[in-house]
Parts: C-alpha cells; sequence; structure tokens
C-alpha cells in the first residue's frame, strides 16, 4: 500500500474543509498492512523468544532502538539464557550494561533472573500476574512479553502507544485504567504480536511526540486528531537527577574498568576523574557512591583506613 494514498484522500491538511473522522474506516486492516510493509527488521523480531523479547523491551524501555539493537546482540551472546545470566555475578552484569546507560536495569533483570530460576525454573510464566510480580517488570513489559513472545490478546502500552491511541481518539490524556481498557479492546483477536508492534513502530517513526507526521499515517482517515495532532509538552528535566546521572555514570564507569572484585579508594576517585576532565560535584563523589550502592549497583567497603567502592559482588 502506498502510505500517501489513504492520507491525501483523507485530506489531512484541510484543503478540502475541515475533517471527519471515517466512521467506516478499519483501523486494524489499515495499520496491520502498514506494517507488514514497513516493519523493522529488528534481532528479537526475527526470534522472539520469551527470553528474548524480555531483554529486548527492558532495553528498549529508556533508549533507543538504534542503540539497543547492537548491545542487545552482545549481551544475548553473553547471556544467552535466563539460567547462564542467573548464575552470572552482579558486577559482571553491571559491566556488560556499560555504555546502555540507566543502569539499575541491568540491577533488576538480573535480579529478575535469578528470581525467575529460583521460582520458575528458568522458564517464563505466561501469565500476567505471575509475570508483573517478577523485579522491574510493569504491565507494559508483561503486555509486551504475553503478546509478542506467547501471542496472547494483550496489549502492551507505552508513552508511544499511549499517544497514538490518544490522538486517534481525539480524548487528550485520560486515566490510565481507561486507557489500558481502550488499548484491550482495540486488540483484534490473535493478531496481538503484529498489533502492539506496529503500534510502537508508528508511535516511533510517524506519530511523534513533538513532529507529527500525519502525511505518512495509515491511520489518518479514521483519527480524530489528524493534521491537527499536538505537540505533547516536553517534560520538565529534573536538574539535580540529571546531574546526578551524570556523575553516578562517571563512577560507575570507573569501577567498570577495574579489575574483578578489586575496589577503588574513595580518597583517590576525584583525582583520577579530575585528570578526565570531571569536576567534584557538589555532594562529594561519597555521596555518589553512597547512591550507587543504594541501587545495587556499586558496594561500598569501609576498613579503619580508608573507604573503597567497587562493583557489587
Ligand atoms: N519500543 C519498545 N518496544 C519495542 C519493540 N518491541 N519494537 C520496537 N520498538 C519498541
Amino acid at each position: 500500500m502506498d502510505p500517501f494514498s489513504t492520507a491525501v484522500m483523507a485530506d489531512p491538511i484541510g484543503t478540502l474543509g475541515p475533517m471527519r473522522p471515517d466512521q467506516a474506516f478499519d483501523p486494524h486492516t489499515a495499520l496491520l498492512d502498514w506494517y507488514g510493509q514497513y516493519q523493522r527488521d529488528l534481532p528479537w523480531r526475527r526470534d522472539p523468544t520469551p527470553y528474548r523479547v524480555l531483554v529486548s523491551e527492558i532495553m528498549l524501555h529508556q533508549t533507543q532502538v538504534d542503540r539497543v539493537v547492537p548491545f542487545f546482540d552482545r549481551f544475548l551472546q553473553r547471556f544467552p539464557t535466563l539460567a547462564v545470566l542467573a548464575t552470572a555475578s552482579r558486577a559482571e552484569v553491571i559491566g556488560a550494561w556499560g555504555g546502555l546507560g540507566y543502569n539499575r536495569r541491568a540491577v533488576y533483570l538480573h535480579e529478575l533472573a535469578r528470581v525467575a530460576v529460583e521460582r520458575y525454573g528458568g522458564v517464563l510464566p505466561q501469565d500476567r500476574s505471575a509475570l508483573e510480580a517478577l523485579p522491574g517488570v510493569g504491565p507494559y513489559t508483561a503486555g509486551a512479553v504475553l503478546s509478542i513472545a506467547f501471542g496472547q490478546d494483550e496489549p502492551a502500552v507505552d508513552t508511544n502507544v499511549e499517544r497514538v491511541i490518544a490522538r486517534y481518539f481525539g480524548t487528550g490524556s485520560i486515566p490510565k485504567a481507561a486507557l489500558n481498557q481502550n488499548a484491550r479492546e482495540l486488540v483484534p483477536p490473535g493478531q496481538a504480536r503484529e498489533w502492539n508492534q506496529a503500534l510502537m513502530d508508528l508511535g516511533s517513526s510517524i506519530c511523534r511526540a513533538r513532529a507529527p507526521r500525519c502525511l505518512l499515517c495509515p491511520l489518518v482517515p479514521g483519527c480524530a486528531s489528524a493534521g491537527d495532532a499536538a505537540p505533547m509538552p516536553k517534560r520538565k528535566s529534573d536538574v539535580f537527577l540529571e546531574s546526578s546521572r551524570y556523575y553516578r555514570g562517571r563512577m560507575l564507569a570507573m569501577l567498570r574498568g577495574l579489575a574483578p572484585g578489586e575496589g577503588v579508594p574513595l580518597s583517590e576517585i576525584g583525582q583520577s576523574l579530575a585528570s578526565q576532565g570531571v569536576a567534584e560535584p557538589k555532594e562529594g563523589w561519597g555521596a555518589i557512591g553512597q547512591r550507587l550502592a543504594d541501587d545495587g549497583l556499586a558496594e561500598v567497603r569501609h576498613s579503619a583506613q580508608e573507604t573503597r567502592i567497587a562493583l557489587p559482588s
């Protein structure tokens, strides 16, 4: 299907007068056809085992697809199953996560592997409440695993999908429960795997937050916001959190470079990072190390002589 043809028919820029969503329009056929033609070729889509889908979704949670792909392949080579991941040390998993950012995800994933091996022998459960009871798994990740890996008719609503649905129905921002209900009713029986991923692709490539590309959108004929999709407000960034994340990232990168089991004296951290152009954080390196430790990403070792920071053992 030529993606322009429906857009022209639907007149998204309004040259033929104000637009009304076409009541007879079938969004399922339109979006699934579009996905059939334009879906991205991604490693977890080629072989959507539960473990691969889980790892991909956790990586994609705060990182763009293009950055995730090479990390995903390397991570899967190193930790090919939940059982292998569960037996690795925490330091190895944090080390392998290097460069992907939002490192607490590595801690959750490792913890999840251990719990899944202990509770389920390393086989992920096919049930929403059991999945959501695993560390770091929320309704979105559970929905993605259930639909993409297990083929269940479950919705998977992340911020991209939420935006597509809210714009399509012209509801604006609505309570989570109502949104989830809408999303659940929209899933075409037997096609949740393709449907959910089509919504994800549409949200990231066409129905973008600040620059929607309605001219290319297959859902235009039925969309309440076509040609008039409001840019989403920029999220306020928390300056303190952002700068703290920077310092934590620099300290963690340093810890990743140490030999296994080794720690670095707190008194040497400032000097060493200063030589790389990193200024002392206002709160001091000790506080940064403590935050990493609170998140399970580091270990603070006190002795009579000194305090050392290391990756967790
Ligand atoms: N973003 C989050 N999950 C995704 C997926 N499975 N495919 C593409 N983009 C995504």
